[in-house]
């Protein structure tokens, strides 16, 4: 007969999200003028209880001392932390449920604000063991119940001790404590949870880790809420991305390998073997030779603008998708554009520059307003156009040209050359794309087209202008003040010197590649491109995919969609349908999109259908991929 199996759960940053001890101060402090100082020191008695690097009966009368919390403050933190349940844990309600009767929380948390929580999820009272608070008249916590063992060191190995559980213990938790269960010899196996922290000197012991509580219910054989492959997707993050797609990414199910820095060719090839999803920035080439060793690969998220980092074509013909944020961060390059505009046209940097030498240097020479000025834009795409309304809104005229034909924003005036628009400027902004026969769209000939005395910016793409160039003319005083983002050749990281020929001339501004650097584009980003992956993984949309065909799919409902892409010849949609048609096969909605390389089916059939229609349409010649979605 088999054993029977039992739980044990931990509370605090497993099944919640947070520790509960400091969500509780940061109720019963608030309005403190030291809060944020007493809220760190919880935070760092908290991790390093959790991390065993503490006496945990001492680390808790302090972290208590410094809460000075009330009775009243508990109901409010329950209401928080219903909200901050962890999202693998939500999702699979059914599962605690149904084997409430072998679920144990072992916590040294506390029953006052477990119990409300975790029995919402069908989880029995008596199987919750956790401290309880002691209280003084007026309802402060002035400390805890001193005759539980989970107030004590290694309190959890006594817990279990005391229960004498006859069967398979397998515990699941973020903290060294329940580790240390295990490594008494008490459970079976010990799995560190991942899904909210990873703590270092827990990982180094743990031989299982879940990132998500799903990869448990998987690595054990139980059931759980989301199917099998959903949650075997595994992500690797790359370049530092935004947390908030981790966040996403492991909301889905998937497992997610976060890594901050870029990887060479070489590693990146070694990496990539069992990745489904593949995030990275501008830094990573997404070569040919990659690609040859993705085998799992199904999309691939470009955290930023540009996509020539990536082989979009091999791309393509292995069936992977790519995404990018084509605008997540125009605001921020708008913005600092019209910054620099009045920082040049006022002399600032220069001046600042001064002052901090302590020379003062009085004058209102070479200073000018941006009002009424004409603003030349060169590329009227997302940032163009964005920067049209907005330097309109203070006063600036506004001129572009762009090569091919635009809605005109606000009163801006269309140019029908470049030429006639650098001769009229008085100031200009390129925000053209990197394609490379913009190499030196700016160079001598455009240069001397310019007025004297003209403001030059380029936040688009380096290689757009002759830097030399841009210096003579910069020296000979016909540019009265430029700004440059981009370079014709940027350093790799923040360790190597940056050389070029602006250093140094003055009234230049120069940044270091950062136009769409904030943190609200960043964390746009990172909701925009896994938004779009998980469409695509989810329905097959590919709506704003930058190789494939885009198709905007409505929802799938009660029925089986299968999604075929394939190289663009002729009949393939009709041998499609031919093995449809052969077994009797229903069609509710058919989608076809094509470009000059691929062609992308999508089918929405009925339920009823012989599986036998799956191994046909994927025999079907010049298939490249094919899925189905339930
Ligand atoms: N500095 C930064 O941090 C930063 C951040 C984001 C984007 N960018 C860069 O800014 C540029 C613009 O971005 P976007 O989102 O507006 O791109 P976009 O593709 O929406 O717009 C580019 C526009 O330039 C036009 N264009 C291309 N070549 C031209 C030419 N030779 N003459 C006139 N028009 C031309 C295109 O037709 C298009 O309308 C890109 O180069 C992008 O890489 C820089």
């Amino acid at each position: 007969m088999e054993n029977i199996k039992y739980f044990i759960i931990d509370f605090d940053s497993t099944f919640t999200q947070v520790e509960a001890l400091d969500e509780l101060g940061d109720i019963s402090l608030d309005g403190d003028p030291q809060k944020d100082k007493i809220l760190k020191e919880i935070v760092e008695l908290t991790n390093s209880g959790m991390e065993g690097k503490a006496s945990f009966t001492q680390n808790l009368t302090r972290r208590l001392e410094l809460l000075r919390a009330n009775k009243r403050h508990l109901l409010p933190l329950i209401g928080r932390l219903k909200t901050k349940v962890s999202e693998s844990v939500k999702r699979n309600r059914e599962f605690f449920k149904d084997f409430s009767d072998n679920i144990l929380i072992v916590s040294s948390g506390f029953k006052e604000f477990i119990t409300p929580i975790v029995t919402e999820f069908g989880i029995k009272e008596e199987n919750i063991y956790a401290n309880t608070f002691v209280y003084d008249e007026q309802g402060n916590i002035i400390g805890f119940d001193k005759n539980n063992v989970l107030c004590l060191d290694k309190g959890k190995i006594q817990q279990l001790k005391a229960l004498n559980l006859k069967g398979d213990v397998y515990v699941i938790g973020d903290g060294y404590t329940d580790y240390e269960i295990k490594e008494a010899g008490l459970a079976n196996k010990f799995y560190a949870f991942t899904e909210n922290v990873e703590r270092d000197a827990v990982l180094a012991k743990a031989e299982h880790v879940a990132p998500s509580f799903d990869e448990f219910l998987y690595q054990n054989n139980l059931p759980m809420a989301i199917s099998y492959p959903k949650n075997r997707i595994s992500v690797l993050l790359l370049e530092n991305i935004h947390p908030e797609a981790l966040r996403l990414f492991k909301s889905e199910g998937y497992k997610v390998e976060v890594i901050s820095s870029g990887l060479d060719e070489d590693e990146l090839c070694e990496r990539i073997k069992n990745v489904s999803i593949l995030g990275i920035r501008s830094k990573t080439q997404l070569t040919k030779k990659v690609l040859e060793s993705a085998n799992k690969l199904i999309a691939v998220g470009a955290f930023c603008i540009g996509t020539n980092q990536i082989d979009l074509k091999s791309c393509l013909q292995r069936g992977v998708a790519a995404f990018n944020a084509p605008y997540s961060n125009t605001r921020s390059v708008v913005e600092l554009a019209i910054g620099q505009i009045i920082m040049l046209y006022r002399n600032t940097i220069e001046k600042s520059n001064k002052m901090h030498q302590g020379k003062w240097d009085k004058s209102a020479k070479n200073s000018y307003e941006i009002r009424g000025k004409k603003l030349g834009i060169v590329g009227y795409g997302n940032i163009g156009s964005q920067l049209s309304v907005l330097a309109e809104s203070m006063g600036m005229e506004v001129y572009y040209y762009d090569i091919v034909e635009k809605l005109q924003l606000g009163n801006a005036k269309k140019c029908s050359s470049l030429n006639e628009l650098l001769s009229l400027a008085d100031v200009i902004s390129l925000h053209v794309d990197g394609r490379a026969s913009n190499k030196n769209l700016i160079g001598k000939k455009e240069f001397d087209l310019m007025k004297e005395g003209v403001i030059f910016l380029n936040l688009s793409r380096g290689h757009v202008v002759d830097v030399p160039v841009l210096a003579e003319n910069l020296k000979s005083g016909k540019i009265l003040g430029a700004s440059a983002d981009v370079f014709p050749y940027e350093p790799k990281n923040n360790n190597e010197e940056f050389i070029n020929e602006l250093r140094g001339l003055p009234n230049v501004i120069l940044t270091p590649h950062i136009g769409g650097s904030t943190e609200e584009a960043q964390f746009n980003i990172a909701s925009f491109v896994p938004n779009r992956i998980l469409d695509y993984i989810n329905t097959g949309n590919t709506f704003q995919s930058v190789n494939f065909p885009n198709i905007q799919l409505p929802e799938l409902n009660n029925a089986h969609r299968l999604i075929h892409l394939h190289e663009n010849v002729p009949g393939i949609l009709a041998q499609i349908n031919n093995v449809l048609a052969k077994h009797n096969i229903n069609i509710l909605g058919q989608y076809l999109k094509t470009n000059e390389t691929v062609g992308y089916v999508i089918t929405d059939i009925n339920k009823e259908y012989d599986k036998q229609v799956i191994q046909e349409l994927k025999a079907i010649n010049n298939t490249i991929k094919f899925r189905i979605l339930y």
